[in-house]
This record gives C-alpha cells, sequence and structure tokens, in this order.
C-alpha cells in the first residue's frame, strides 16, 4: 500500500512537473518551437533514454522520437528486445530549435548555452523516476547527463556512473545512423547500436 502511495505521488509529480514544462522560458527556444516536448513513458521506469532535442515532426506532435530517428530507435529498440513502453524516453533539450528555409525547419545544434538551461528539467526526471539505468544518446545528452565533452567513441559500450549517481551508458544518436551514406557501413554502426542498447538492458536482468 505504501509502494503504491509513492508511487501515486511520483505521478502527480510528474505531471505537474510537465504541466510546468508546458510554460518553459529557461531560454529563448520557446519562442519559435511549437510546443514544449516533455519525457514520456512510465514514472516506473528502470530504463531512461535521452536523446537531443525534438526535431520538425516531434515538434508538431508534443511526443519525443516518433520522427525519422524515432522509427529508426524503435528498429534498434526491437531488435535489442526492449519494449519502448516500459522506458521512459526523454531529451537533453525540450524544444526544436530550427533555421526556416522557406517552408522548411531544418534542424539545428543546441548550444551548451541551450542545453545547461535544459539542464532542470532533466535533473527533475531523474530525481522523480531515479532509474536503474540511463542511455545517452549522441554527444548533446551525455554533455547535459555529464557536464562536459563526452567522446561517444572513447565512451561508449561501458557504464559509467552518472554525476547523481546511478548508472549510465553512452551510445550514438540514431540520427548519426540515418546521415551514413555507406549502406555497408550504416549496417555495421546499426548493429553497434543495438550492441549498446543490449549491453546497458542486460544491467536489468
Ligand atoms: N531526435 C532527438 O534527439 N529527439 C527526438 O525526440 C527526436 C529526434
Amino acid at each position: 500500500a505504501r509502494a503504491a502511495e509513492i508511487g501515486d505521488n511520483a505521478q502527480a509529480a510528474w505531471e505537474a512537473l510537465r504541466e510546468e514544462a508546458r510554460g518553459c522560458t529557461r531560454c529563448h527556444l520557446y519562442k519559435h518551437a511549437t510546443q514544449t516536448v516533455f519525457g514520456e513513458g512510465p514514472v516506473g521506469a528502470t530504463m531512461m533514454f535521452v536523446g537531443e532535442q525534438p526535431g520538425d515532426q516531434e515538434d508538431l506532435a508534443g511526443r519525443p522520437f516518433v520522427g525519422p530517428a524515432g522509427q529508426m530507435f524503435n528498429r534498434a529498440l526491437d531488435e535489442a528486445g526492449i519494449d519502448r513502453t516500459e522506458a521512459y524516453v526523454t531529451n537533453a533539450v525540450k524544444h526544436f530549435k530550427f533555421e526556416a528555409r522557406g517552408k522548411r525547419r531544418i534542424h539545428a545544434k543546441p548550444d551548451t548555452g541551450e542545453i545547461n538551461a535544459c539542464r532542470w528539467w532533466i535533473e527533475q526526471e531523474q530525481m522523480l523516476l531515479r532509474p536503474r539505468v540511463t542511455v545517452a544518446l549522441g554527444a548533446t545528452a551525455a554533455r547535459s547527463l555529464f557536464g562536459r565533452t563526452v567522446t561517444i567513441g572513447k565512451e561508449r559500450g561501458r557504464p559509467l556512473e552518472l554525476p547523481g549517481g546511478g548508472e549510465a551508458w553512452i551510445t550514438v544518436h540514431p540520427s548519426y545512423l540515418l546521415r551514413l551514406p555507406d549502406p555497408a557501413m550504416a549496417e555495421v554502426e546499426f548493429g553497434r547500436f543495438v550492441e549498446d542498447l543490449k549491453a546497458a538492458h542486460r544491467v536489468l536482468e
């Protein structure tokens, strides 16, 4: 009963946080984005994935990883045997940053100031969920979680300790896989991505 009560409280606190994030003006990105894209998934999740920032489709849908990178992510999760509905999926930066080119909105990389301004939210998400394992998808997520520059090639594939405690794994961002021009290399890199996801997931077994 007590565990259920704590669970209810955490759920309510998370919903309040998400509500508060709708009106976020901690950096300037809210001015041009459609909406805040907050994390999603069960508050009791033991595994948390952190991306970079919402893309065009996420900005419109209000949900993380629903566009092309999201489809790549879903394919890798399937392959790794991870159920996305049981995980918590969020982003380091919660508003879409883009440059307008005619009618198109082209993704622009969030800078350190924007990542740091948004860190408050991810810290709240971490404190509420206390996931057993966190996976940083790409360098922006890693910078946000570790507060330093991370070289993915050097630090992927092994468990790392988060500054606030807890275990994290670093891997590439799924959109990196979408950008690889050589299909053979894309295949190899996809396989490495899946192996990283599996290794992080194994922590829970
Ligand atoms: N890329 C991200 O990092 N996050 C999303 O939600 C979508 C694309």
